[in-house]
């Protein structure tokens, strides 16, 4: 049966599954406030007995994760890390599929509900970089007609129980930039998955017309029922941030919330390139995601490469150390802002020049 929603999550589909939730909440809180912390100390000094440069700062990533594996602090860290991942997604995949014709028809019939619109087109071809299984959600964002519900539910646990409702996303959307002459007729949110910025953005900018663009379709359909359910007028599409079905110059401001370290380095350039090609003259490009082009301690890097090997991130490595800011120049934008946000993404904004 459908248990309703808690605010603007869904509820899981029974309250057992609720309760073991939110024990793996608990799991990774526990893992990431308190036992974090020992970790990294932990790193740096196995690092700095080791002789590894820098207290494992400077040091290659294998020599790092070589002398850091072998202890057992760390060792049973990143088994817990990811056996929460698993454990989590498995139990909200099997109480999905327990119903999943109810579920699928309920986005069937959404399909055509207004007041936004829904855009794909079935003969669609996927590129293979996307089709990976990130953060070992099964079937990845693109193989699962359900995985939009799975995602929604995955990611409650992933922010720790601290987005939801959104809170997360209303932040990130309160860092977006808007362009000096304050004119925000149409936005677009890229890579935007189950549209949380996407609603966030309507309601900053009500007057906007508000387009989320990603792409997985079952994230988009998912989105677009839940922006119908919630009543938020937005249009979604199944596209490529390379490749964007818009006409040139066609939006005042763009978002984009952790895209870029979840495609390969190949992408950066071109998918930059097509958002400024998509602004007009004095439209703004904002962009949340993990820092980069800086040094990290042991503990950092430790994380970053177990997600990168050990919880489906292939792509993100070559974003932190990528130089994005330039990139972003490269591409003819000139920077605005960079800053860190309350969390440890960073902000940055730019502006296409008039
Ligand atoms: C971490 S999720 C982004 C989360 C989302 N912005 C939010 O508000 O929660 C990254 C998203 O980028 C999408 N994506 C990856 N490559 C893409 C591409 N080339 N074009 C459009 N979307 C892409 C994925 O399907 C995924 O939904």
């Amino acid at each position: 049966m459908d248990r309703g929603m808690d605010g603007v999550l869904p509820r899981t589909p029974t309250l057992a599954d609720e309760s073991y939730l939110d024990f793996y909440e608990g799991v990774r809180n526990l893992a990431i406030r308190e036992f974090f912390p020992h970790v990294a100390a932990r790193a740096e000094q196995v690092a700095d007995d080791a002789g590894l440069e820098g207290r494992g700062s400077r040091a290659p990533i294998e020599q790092l994760v070589r002398v850091a594996d072998a202890d057992p602090l760390v060792a049973m860290w990143k088994r817990i890390m990811r056996s929460q991942q698993h454990a989590s997604w498995r139990r909200v995949r099997e109480s999905l599929y327990a119903e999943a014709a109810r579920h699928e028809s309920e986005l069937n019939a959404a399909e055509r509900r207004r007041p936004g619109r829904l855009h794909y087109d079935p003969t669609f071809q996927v590129p293979d970089y996307a089709a990976l299984d990130i953060h070992l959600q099964p079937g990845g964002y693109l193989r699962e007609p359900l995985a939009g519900r799975l995602f929604h539910h995955g990611t409650k646990v992933f922010y720790q129980g601290e987005n939801d409702q959104d809170e997360l996303h209303q932040q990130v959307v309160s860092f977006v930039r808007p362009p000096a002459d304050g004119r925000v007729a149409r936005v677009l949110d890229v890579g935007c998955s189950i549209g949380q910025c996407t609603t966030a953005l309507k309601q900053r900018f009500p007057q906007a017309e508000v387009h989320g663009l990603d792409v997985a379709l079952p994230l988009v359909r998912y989105a677009h029922k839940r922006a119908t359910d919630l009543d938020i007028d937005v249009h979604f599409h199944q596209g490529l941030a390379e490749s964007l079905p818009f006409p040139s110059g066609h939006f005042d401001v763009v978002l984009a919330y952790i895209l870029f370290h979840e495609v390969p380095e190949h992408l950066f350039a071109p998918i930059v390139a097509e958002i400024t090609r998509v602004l007009r003259p004095g439209g703004t490009f904002s962009i949340v995601d993990a820092p980069n082009g800086t040094e990290f301690p042991a503990g950092n890097r430790i994380w970053m490469q177990f997600d990168a090997r050990w919880n489906c991130e292939p792509y993100a490595p070559a974003f932190v150390a990528s130089d994005f800011p330039r990139l972003l120049e490269s591409q003819g934008l000139t920077l605005l802002a960079r800053e860190q946000t309350p969390t440890f993404l960073w902000f940055t904004a730019c502006e296409k020049p008039l």
